[in-house]
């Protein structure tokens, strides 16, 4: 054993004398947040180390490995970890700024490289068929930088955002991609998306993790803008807003919570950890994203981190 733990105390005892005392107990709140149970147990609901986001990331990356395996995608073998390997393989320089990971069957994973091949592996039939592909709010980039080095026959990616994040992905995508592939995109300020209004024909429209920060009429603007101008429209955000307190989420900043309860399409309250009620805003949420003379074509629940939210493809009627 490593020297750092070599002395050996029964931990018990320690736990008994220093950080649990069962003779105070109160048995009435025993196990709530933060009390004796967390001790007693290995566990307490609210955790200030990385271990419930590096297990629900784990979780995570077994899920959608079988998900990939079980396909009828040309995978080269079928063994643990070759499902994420398929698209992970092609995306070179994933660990600049150096995020947290695990180690899935020898593929380094980190959150936002696992999202993006959830989001490929969802999308590849229309990805694989696309050559010009549009992201609103791309944010760094992770998924631009996924999509543009496992599909090649993609030669134009237009990303629209606000200008300071704009100039973000244009320094992270300049070290992530070799020149030939930076130059397939386009950084268009949100301010000047008007200017592509009957230039482009484009495949694919992409929305993560955005549209449901962004002022209503924004959004209506952006999903005009997708009807006349797209033949897909993926959408993966919240299908609801929630009450800080259901995750125990103590904010100083209450301007900031009324801002984010009035953006986006779906903004109901709701229990994102009741079926019930899940079930219901999925059904609102699949209407309101959906461009005029869209439909959907597909749709599914995402899982991990991301349990209430939701992507969807729409196709042009
Ligand atoms: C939470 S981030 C998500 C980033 C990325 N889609 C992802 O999943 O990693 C939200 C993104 O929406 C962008 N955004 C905010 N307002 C916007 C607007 N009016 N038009 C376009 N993008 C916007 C932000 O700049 C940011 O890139």
């Amino acid at each position: 054993m490593n020297s750092k733990f070599s002395t050996s105390n029964n931990l018990w005892d320690l736990v008994l004398t220093d950080s649990l005392d069962l003779k105070q107990l109160d048995i009435d709140s025993f196990r709530q947040i933060g009390r004796d149970n967390c001790r007693l147990g290995t566990w307490d609901a609210i955790d200030q180390s990385s271990r419930y986001y590096k297990s629900l990331l784990y979780s995570n990356a077994e899920n959608i490995d079988r998900q990939i395996l079980k396909s009828e995608l040309p995978l080269e073998s079928k063994k643990n970890g070759d499902g994420l390997r398929y698209y992970l393989k092609n995306i070179r320089n994933q660990n600049i700024g150096n995020p947290p990971t695990v180690n899935y069957f020898n593929n380094e994973i980190s959150i936002d490289y696992l999202l993006s091949t959830e989001e490929m592996f969802f999308l590849d039939d229309v990805l694989k068929k696309s050559k010009t592909v549009l992201e609103i709010g791309a944010g760094f980039g992770r998924l631009s930088h996924s999509i543009i080095q496992n599909f090649e026959n993609i030669d134009r990616y237009i990303i629209v955002d606000l200008d300071e994040v704009l100039d973000l992905a244009k320094i992270y995508m300049s070290k992530v991609l070799n020149e030939q592939e930076f130059s397939k995109i386009d950084f268009i300020s949100h301010k000047s998306i008007k200017e592509l209004e009957g230039n482009v024909r484009i495949d694919i429209s992409i929305n993560i993790d955005s549209f449901q920060e962004i002022d209503e009429s924004v959004v209506l603007d952006y999903l005009q803008f997708i009807s006349k101008n797209s033949n897909y429209f993926y959408t993966k955000n919240a299908i609801g807003k929630y009450d800080p307190d259901l995750v125990d989420i103590k904010l100083k900043n209450n301007s900031q919570i009324k801002s984010a309860l009035n953006m986006g399409l779906c903004k109901d309250i709701i229990n994102i950890f009741d079926s019930n009620e899940i079930q219901k805003a999925r059904l609102i949420y699949l209407e309101r994203f959906c461009p005029s003379n869209f439909i959907v074509s597909k749709h599914e629940a995402c899982f991990g981190q991301y349990l209430y939210y939701y992507s969807a493809l729409y196709e042009h009627k």
